[in-house]
């Protein structure tokens, strides 16, 4: 994602006239067809909005943002998953694979401003798409081989200038971030690659999730002594400082690789003890006992309603990757779904917005509908009404190819792409050669830099 301060102001709430509510849901958790009409209804809502399928229109591609394409196709693959509506099947197909790239999700027209955390969306909904066995195309890459495809241009990304490792958040000098690691970039590659592992089995996987989460709690990111998670950390303090602005999708991305993890290891302790520690502060932070104790709420941009369109998404990843831990961590099921119900209940209520009384508000937490509406939050709230349906599914939880997961394997997929394009190099060495001999200057600690000058 764009560093904040380059974010075009949050997304204006569709214009807002009609105010009040008609047409809440009282959403049943009790009663399938409950959760799935209110589902229907929101996602149809959703994408109303999408436009790339009509002629003349870029395929996967939202208006101002490139990521959250990615976003709205996993959350729609769940979609598909927890109602069985197969109504966006194709149009997420078609956008999934127009996006693809050279089967690594890191499309020319958009690579040149993308982030490692704009990329893993595309990618974490590759895996999705495998392990759920949503349908694939004879004639096109499958979904694994996809997700390796991001794992494959990721990976040689992995930077040692400094902090002894980590993904930087963004790729390129140029991009404000391209100092600075965070959580939600590490914690998504670790996820990634833990489910890329439990998926194949295949030893490199696990190794880098390993890898990555030993790293992370290196460093502020994974704190395991008190079970937080900061958002970001820099360089030039050799990731000592911390960014502590809290968000539910960094507890949501990490938790939901260690729960893979987990079921991967069989229940590995290290595994075990670390979901009951981030569990228990998810659950304290994220669903605030003043505020009943039971409803999510982004608690960092929520009160003061200054969520901008990426903070949106946020709930809905917390949602849906919660519900799916409970099938891979079955002592986990007890403590979450009672709240995704009530939290699902709660956005079906905030669901009453705008001029047809169907479009979603953000405060899950309120009873009357908050006056704003987005695709954003009809994408969170589309997740986590879906995931109500964790208690009526068949066999719930994410395939394998052990399990009967059919998506074929091509551990190969994105190693014909550049992970760092050239042509992006030569602006680097180029025109910006003074920005980064500036940023070399700075990435490191500042004992680095006091040493260059001493003895350069
Ligand atoms: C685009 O997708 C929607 C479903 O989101 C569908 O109703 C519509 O017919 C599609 N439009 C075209 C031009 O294919
Ligand atoms: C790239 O941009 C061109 C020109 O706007 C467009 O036709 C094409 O569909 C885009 N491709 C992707 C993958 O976004
Ligand atoms: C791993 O997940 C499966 C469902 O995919 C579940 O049946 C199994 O109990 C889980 N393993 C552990 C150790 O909890
Ligand atoms: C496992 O993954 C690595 C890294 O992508 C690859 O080089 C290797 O061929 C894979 N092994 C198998 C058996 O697929």
């Amino acid at each position: 994602m764009v560093p904040r301060k380059w974010l075009w102001t949050a997304f204006p709430a569709a214009s807002l006239t009609g105010l009040g509510t008609v047409n809440a849901f009282e959403l049943n958790v009790e009663d399938q067809a409950s959760i799935r009409n209110a589902a229907r209804t929101v996602a149809y809502n959703m994408m109303s909005q999408y436009h790339g399928n009509e002629s003349g229109q870029i395929p996967g591609k939202l208006p101002g943002t490139w990521w959250e394409g990615g976003a709205m196709f996993m959350t729609l693959i769940q979609y598909w998953h927890w109602t069985g509506d197969t109504s966006y099947n194709e149009v997420t197909t078609q956008g999934m694979l127009w996006q693809k790239g050279k089967d690594d999700f890191f499309p020319s027209n958009d690579s040149t401003y993308l982030g490692n955390d704009d990329q893993v969306f595309w990618g974490l909904a590759a895996i999705t798409a495998a392990e759920l066995n949503f349908p694939e195309q004879d004639d096109q890459p499958s979904w694994l081989s996809l997700a390796q495809g991001v794992f494959n241009t990721q990976v040689p990304r992995w930077d040692m200038t400094c902090c002894n490792g980590g993904l930087r958040w963004q790729i390129y000098p140029y991009q404000a971030g391209y100092t600075t690691k965070n959580a939600i970039s590490n914690g998504g590659l670790f996820q990634l690659a833990a489910r890329l592992g439990r998926y194949t089995k295949n030893e490199t996987y696990i190794q880098w999730a390993e890898k990555i989460w030993d790293w992370s709690s290196t460093t502020p990111l994974l704190k395991l002594s008190d079970w937080t998670i900061a958002d970001t950390t820099s360089m030039a303090t050799e990731c000592k400082d911390h960014g502590d602005i809290q968000w539910t999708y960094n507890y949501g991305t990490y938790l939901s690789g260690a729960a893979y993890m987990y079921n991967l290891t069989n229940g590995a302790a290290k595994w075990k003890t670390a979901i009951d520690g981030y569990l228990a502060t998810t659950m304290r932070t994220f669903f605030p006992q003043k505020l009943g104790g039971q409803v999510m709420s982004e608690i960092s941009c929520e009160p003061s309603m200054s969520c901008d369109r990426n903070q949106d998404c946020f709930k809905g990843f917390l949602a849906s990757w919660l519900t799916f831990m409970t099938t891979l961590v079955p002592h986990t099921a007890g403590d979450i779904i009672p709240k995704i119900q009530r939290s699902a209940v709660a956005a079906a209520r905030q669901c009453s917005g705008g001029e047809i009384g169907t479009q979603c508000g953000r405060r899950w937490h309120q009873a009357q509908w908050d006056g704003t509406a987005s695709l954003e939050s009809d994408m969170s709230a589309l997740s986590v009404i879906s995931s109500a349906m964790v208690n009526f599914k068949h066999n719930p939880h994410p395939l394998s190819h052990d399990t009967g997961g059919t998506s074929k394997s091509n551990p190969k997929a994105g190693t014909g792409d550049d992970p760092i394009p050239q042509r992006v190099r030569r602006i680097t060495a180029g025109g910006r050669a003074g920005a980064s001999i500036l940023t070399l200057l700075f990435v490191c600690g500042w004992t680095s830099v006091i040493a260059w000058m001493v003895h350069g």
